[in-house]
């Protein structure tokens, strides 16, 4: 009697310890690795620095209205982990366009939106990050409908509330954990009470300048937060002005997206770091492959942790010639003069024909447009 009275508490202590075990193990679950390193896990969202791809859809070559040779699933398997993009109302539908649909037109929002969620479900332990610029201030509702279409709502962390400051982010590991690992940033109309995971960009995040065409500086440009708590995003993209027109200035991508040197993006973080106490949240940039993976260095060096790739990112399809001169004075002279580059020897020759095409379209779209190139 005493024995099996005995065997009765032994199996039962085996039981609840077996379900509590279990409970806790689901409870506990933890993803060993967040965007590719164990010591992210740990990090909040707001403490991590991210490389993101500057009007990410805007995609071609030697095409001056693009600022990306690769498409966003090249960009997300190289490393990109925030995609900013320009969204246009195309008679009812949400297009992603470059100042007009007439100039470039990247596609649909949602096919766009289902490359990234074709993406994450291949990739579980990555948080990705959108920031849409919302050209047409259409609502909230109407992205919410697209993201549903696309299967990425139930992918998004909705914050607690409409503004957090850079420590009031949960781990990676936790929004990993979670499934909610799609954030959403948009710079206007976003409505947290009806759509709270499309999240206001500026009450959360300060920009420095962007359409830089002389160095880059750590100065606030644009914000609605208070810049002392908030994260912060940093325009690391150069410009040359053709025309009149700001175009990605390609002749110095390299140098542009370095490690270290002269207006290199090393250099633009060193002096955040030390202006800001603390490292950038978001750097955008163009062509996130010239430099050969120098920007994702500089984020693993931000983020102290190795850079330490599997694998040889994309190589640049675009070429210097492809945006003309290279004489850096940025003045825009339209004279068609030229001048030679003496990069690798090449000859730089002036804009051909379909250049001169886009260029003029570039100024044709500005004469009419409300809107700038950013
Ligand atoms: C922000 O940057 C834009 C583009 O570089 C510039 O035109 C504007 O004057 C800047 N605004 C402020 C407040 O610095
Ligand atoms: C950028 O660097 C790559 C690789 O080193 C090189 O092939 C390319 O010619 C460079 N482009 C320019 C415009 O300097
Ligand atoms: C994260 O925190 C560390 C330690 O305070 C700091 O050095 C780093 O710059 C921070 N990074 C970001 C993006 O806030
Ligand atoms: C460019 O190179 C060509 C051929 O070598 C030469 O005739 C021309 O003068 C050069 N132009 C400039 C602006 O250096």
């Amino acid at each position: 009697m005493m024995l099996s009275m005995n065997r009765v508490v032994q199996v039962a202590t085996t039981l609840l310890t077996f379900s509590a075990g279990a409970n806790a193990a689901a409870a506990n679950r933890r993803a060993t690795t967040c965007n590719g390193h164990s010591e992210l896990c740990d990090r909040s969202y707001g403490n991590v620095t991210f490389i993101g791809a500057h009007d990410s859809y805007a995609v071609g070559v030697n095409n001056l209205a693009v600022n990306q040779d690769y498409d966003v699933t090249q960009q997300l398997t190289d490393g990109v982990r925030m995609l900013q993009m320009q969204a246009h109302d195309n008679s009812g539908t949400i297009q992603l366009c470059h100042t007009s649909c007439g100039l470039f037109n990247g596609g649909t929002l949602e096919d766009y939106l289902k490359k990234v969620k074709t993406w994450m479900d291949a990739n579980t332990n990555d948080v990705v990050s959108l920031l849409i610029v919302n050209i047409d201030n259409l609502p909230a509702t109407q992205f919410d409908s697209i993201f549903k279409a696309a299967g990425l709502d139930s992918l998004s962390y909705s914050p607690s509330s409409a503004s957090l400051t850079a420590s009031g982010w949960p781990t990676l590991g936790e929004m990993i954990d979670k499934g909610t690992r799609l954030v959403t940033f948009i710079d206007n109309t976003a409505d947290f009470s009806t759509v709270p995971y499309i999240i206001d960009e500026f009450t959360n995040i300060w920009e420095t300048a962007y359409d830089v065409t002389t160095s880059f500086d750590c100065a606030v440009n644009r914000s609605k937060a208070d810049t002392s708590t908030s994260m912060y995003l940093i325009n690391h993209f150069l410009d040359k002005v053709l025309l009149g027109a700001p175009v990605p200035d390609v002749a110095n991508a390299n140098t542009t997206n370095a490690v270290s040197g002269s207006n290199s993006l090393g250099e633009q973080v060193d002096l955040c770091v030390t202006q800001m106490g603390k490292s950038p949240n978001f750097i955008l940039v163009d062509f996130y492959e010239f430099g050969g993976g120098s920007v994702f260095q500089v984020a693993a060096t931000a983020n102290g942790v190795e850079y330490s790739p599997t694998s040889a990112i994309a190589t640049p399809k675009t070429s210097d010639s492809g945006s003309g001169s290279s004489s850096g004075s940025g003045s825009g002279s339209s004279s068609g003069g030229g001048s030679n580059s003496s990069t690798n020897g090449a000859v730089s020759p002036v804009l051909n024909k379909q250049q001169w095409m886009t260029a003029l379209t570039v100024v044709f779209g500005f004469a009419f447009g409300a809107v700038i190139l950013l």
